[in-house]
């Protein structure tokens, strides 16, 4: 199955597999039995290879401490294994049994209100502690050890969505673990007072045994370096507790491929150690959720944006829950798939780069906290709807593999992404602006909306496939990374540089020359001489701020009408645009041009975007943040030069392109994400793989229809 050792980290890395993973994390534990060869015949006629299993049941494969019982899933993994479904397991850490946290309470996390964790749902015991990481090691190495010489056992999903119900705890342990990692960062309390700020509000301490937990409102604000640092904690924590595990699997069996399912992105430095842990990374896809959760207007390119965002990681990755049918948990549900959608988003995974898919789940819980998330087989055992799309959703893939396997996914226009420190230094000081990543949200849904090749990508990979790269806002902008954007401006590629780039140094000190740092400054000819809050275009003031933000426990009120709104505007091209949330006044070298201009009040007159010819590139400067007609905007100044256009002419709304591409071929995905049927009027020559048919020209796509088309 496993066909090398991971490539080193790139959003250009495929998966080093020898087929298509398709298939559904199961729970044979929940139904007895009876049910068992029913569900391996159903899962082999629809064409699937592999389940997922595990994740929940360490009661049941240690009901008691040392004593082991595997006999459930070693029938279960027979049985499926005996109908060509083969097993990743999991090790079972994010939930420990009863026992455990009884007779070792200080596993325990407590949150920031001093409350400790109680059994019942899951991560409730920390990572960090080292009691539970030997606990995790013991199960590990029986499961390692117990599954190593077994044939239908091919791979490993790391504990499950680690820190995605939570990532923090305040408890004496965690205390004394944060304070162990401070040693080992810092040689001395001095050096530690000084990356803090100690002499700002008397905050430094006399020796690391002083040092606490940082607390927001109890009763102000910590400084933004010991946040920070605890964040780097916490990541580094969870990808030792990962490490631990990791290490166990190799060592019994180095041909499983091993990999972690991501759920929410928080306290996880995957481009650290815990992404070159791995094989690849697996990311949860729940499109109607993560479109409610976050309000971005349309759960399709709410899809794209998470799964290019997790394609910056480390490239090509597997979808292990992609979302089948309603969802819900005592408190929230999702909107549901239609018929014919469920096929779609998974096909939307695969063109943005999943090289292997499993459906949650194969049947719904009867009991627990998501009786209502819905799986491929309903309550009462009968497949119906969903079923069908997941067979031929594995028919598809069975015609598509063979060339899709090996293929990367292209991007023309780069985001930079997927870097630890600057989206926690955005947090550890937000001020009301948008993260990088909201900022960056607006370009992505551009190039999504109009066809254009677009993900996201660290600086440090190899930029030389791009045409633009996009620097969305990061404070902590590292000198290394200078070098190697100069060189892609001067290979002729177009770097686009936002407001607030490079104020901050790793400490979060603010940077004693001007913005955006020197390597930058240098090479943009811009230098930022002054910045200001603006109201966001349609708001009254400032408003709204969060009341926790600003560390007080009244709600925060709205300004009378009238009271502090300051509209600034500029041009750019021939539109006028209001600005919204920052504006900077730029110092710009003689050879700079400024191709937009502050338009109003004070700023009237001055450089607010430039652009300067560097080698056979440019290297842009936006004193801004994006808006929506800002996007618009850059797009219509900076992408025909940069040979930025979209891969099919005069997209219609509702269709979803991308282009999976090697040396040799190039597959272009085109996805209906609506109910009406559409035609795409001017795709290139080519064969449509799920059919076979030559096509040209105007290709019609049935309500939520896919087609891949490799072209000629
Ligand atoms: C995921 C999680 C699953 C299940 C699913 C649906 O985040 O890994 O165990 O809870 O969501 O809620």
């Amino acid at each position: 199955m496993k066909l090398a050792s991971p490539a080193p980290l790139s959003v250009w890395r495929p998966l080093a597999l020898d087929d298509f993973l398709v298939g559904a994390p199961h729970y044979p534990e929940h139904v007895d039995d009876g049910y068992w060869q029913r569900d391996a015949e159903r899962m082999a006629a629809a064409g699937f290879n592999v389940v997922r299993m595990g994740e929940f049941a360490w009661h049941i494969l240690e009901p008691r401490e040392g004593v082991f019982d595997f006999s459930l899933f070693d029938r279960a993994i027979a049985i499926l294994g005996q109908h060509g479904v083969n097993t990743i397991f999991c090790t079972p850490t994010a939930t420990p049994p009863r026992w455990l946290t009884a007779t070792y309470p200080e596993v325990l996390r407590v949150d920031e209100h001093g409350r400790t964790a109680s059994h019942g749902s899951r991560q409730h015991a920390d990572t960090a502690s080292p009691v539970y990481r030997l606990h995790s090691r013991r199960i590990t190495t029986a499961l390692a050890e117990h599954y190593r010489d077994n044939p239908h056992v091919v791979g490993w999903q790391t504990d499950n969505e680690l820190n995605t119900t939570v990532s923090t705890s305040y408890s004496e342990a965690t205390l004394r673990e944060f304070r162990r990692y401070l040693r080992g960062r810092y040689a001395t309390i001095a050096d530690l007072n000084y990356a803090w700020g100690g002499d700002f509000w008397a905050l430094a301490y006399d020796s690391f045994d002083q040092v606490v937990l940082p607390l927001t409102g109890a009763p102000g604000h910590p400084s933004p370096g010991h946040v920070q640092d605890f964040h780097r904690f916490l990541a580094a924590a969870t990808a030792a507790f990962q490490h631990d595990q990791v290490e166990i699997l190799r060592a019994a069996n180095p041909d499983w491929f091993v990999f972690h399912n991501l759920g929410r992105l928080v306290d996880i430095d995957f481009r650290g150690e815990f992404g070159h842990d791995l094989d690849f990374l697996g990311f949860d896809i729940y499109p109607m959720l993560y479109d409610e959760m976050q309000r971005t207007g349309g759960h399709a390119a709410t899809q794209a944006l998470h799964l290019d965002v997790c394609r910056g990681f480390s490239g090509n990755f597997i979808v292990p829950e992609q979302a089948s049918g309603f969802g819900s948990q005592p408190a929230f549900s999702t909107m549901t798939p239609e018929p014919g959608e469920m096929r779609r988003m998974a096909m939307s995974s695969v063109a943005r780069g999943a090289d292997g898919l499993m459906f949650f789940r194969w049947r719904p819980a009867h009991f627990g906290a998501e009786i209502y998330w819905m799986g491929i087989i309903d309550h009462d055992d009968v497949p119906r709807r969903r079923y069908e799309e997941a067979a031929r959703f594995a028919s598809d893939i069975a015609r598509i593999k063979r060339e899709l396997l090996g293929t990367s996914v292209r991007m023309d226009v780069g985001i930079a992404g997927a870097d630890f420190d600057n989206q926690e230094a955005y947090k550890t000081y937000p001020i009301g602006l948008p993260s990088p990543l909201e900022d960056a949200t607006r370009l992505h849904r551009y190039c999504y909306e109009h066809g254009i090749a677009c993900g996201f990508i660290h600086p440090e990979d190899d930029l030389s496939r791009l045409k633009l790269l996009y620097i969305p806002h990061w404070l902590m902008w590292k000198p290394e990374w200078d070098e190697r954007v100069e060189a892609f401006v001067r290979a002729g590629g177009t770097l686009v540089v936002g407001a607030m780039t490079g104020t901050r140094d790793a400490d979060n000190h603010i940077i004693r020359t001007q913005a955006p740092g020197p390597g930058l400054a240098g090479l943009c000819g811009v230098r930022v001489e002054e910045f200001g809050r603006v109201a966001e275009p349609g708001s009254d003031g400032l408003f709204p701020i969060q009341a926790a933000e600003l560390g007080q426990n009244k709600p925060a009120e709205r300004p009378p009408a009238g009271s502090t709104k300051r509209r600034y505007r500029f041009t750019l091209g021939n539109r006028e645009h209001e600005t919204a949330h920052l504006y900077e006044l730029l110092e710009t070298e003689p050879d700079v041009e400024a191709i937009g201009h502050w338009s109003n009040r004070f700023a009237s007159g001055r450089a607010a975007v430039t652009s300067r010819e560097v080698g056979a590139g440019r290297a842009v400067y936006v004193g801004t943040y994006l808006t929506d007609t800002l996007v618009e905007g850059l797009a219509d100044q900076l992408f025909p030069t940069a040979g930025v256009a979209p891969l099919v002419p005069d997209l219609p709304p509702h269709v979803e392109v991308a282009l999976r591409e090697a040396e040799d071929r190039k597959l272009l995905f085109l996805l209906n994400t609506d109910a009406e049927p559409v035609t795409v009027p001017d795709v290139p020559a080519g064969t449509e793989l799920l059919t076979g048919r030559p096509v040209e020209g105007a290709l019609p796509l049935e309500a939520y229809g896919c087609a891949v088309v490799r072209l000629s």
